[in-house]
């Protein structure tokens, strides 16, 4: 089974845990990697009060990426974001907008937020409906924290797709 794991960061946390996910996969298949990286990415500081970032988020914009992704060699994908003023990141919802052979695919998301609030899944979830995956589970977790149950039911959905 071929599988990627692709994610968008900016302070790591969300990395860190598409890395954990990663590695508890490797048993299951070819698992890839795909940082997502804008072509021109937000400036390092005071990013809650960087005009760009809040009007991206707020006018729901699809910043342009550096590379493109296609998802069509895969047979399942796994997402994740950071959550930025209760939604996910725009470059996240770039590569939604734009991922080749997204349709009908298995995927599951996960978001990283400080508060890890249940209703920051579920922008991620519409977003991949929208494109005509099959979401088997969104998780909503706390800044780069992942629990060994969440990488087992991970482990468990994606063997039983
Ligand atoms: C601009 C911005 C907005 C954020 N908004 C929220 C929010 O609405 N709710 C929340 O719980 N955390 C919020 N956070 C915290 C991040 O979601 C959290 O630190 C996340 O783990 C960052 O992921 P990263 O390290 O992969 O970039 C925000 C952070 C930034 C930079």
């Amino acid at each position: 089974m071929k599988i990627l794991v692709t994610y968008y960061t900016k302070s790591e946390n969300t990395g860190k845990i598409a890395e954990a996910i990663r590695s508890a996969l490797v048993g299951l298949g070819d698992v890839e990697v795909f940082r997502i990286q804008m072509a021109n990415d937000y400036c390092d500081c005071a990013l809650h009060f960087n005009p760009r970032v809040i009007l991206d988020v707020f006018l729901n914009k699809k910043p342009k990426m550096k590379t493109l992704c296609d998802f069509t060699k895969y047979d399942f994908v796994i997402i994740g974001s950071p959550i930025w003023f209760g939604k996910i990141a725009p470059p996240v919802n770039t590569l939604i907008q734009n991922a080749v052979g997204i349709e009908n695919k298995w995927v599951i998301g996960f978001v990283s937020s400080t508060l890890n609030h249940s209703a920051y899944e579920k922008g991620l979830r519409v977003a991949l409906e929208t494109r005509k995956s099959k979401v088997l589970k969104v998780f909503s977790l706390k800044d780069s924290e992942i629990t060994g149950s969440v990488i087992q039911e991970i482990g468990g959905l994606v063997s039983r797709s």
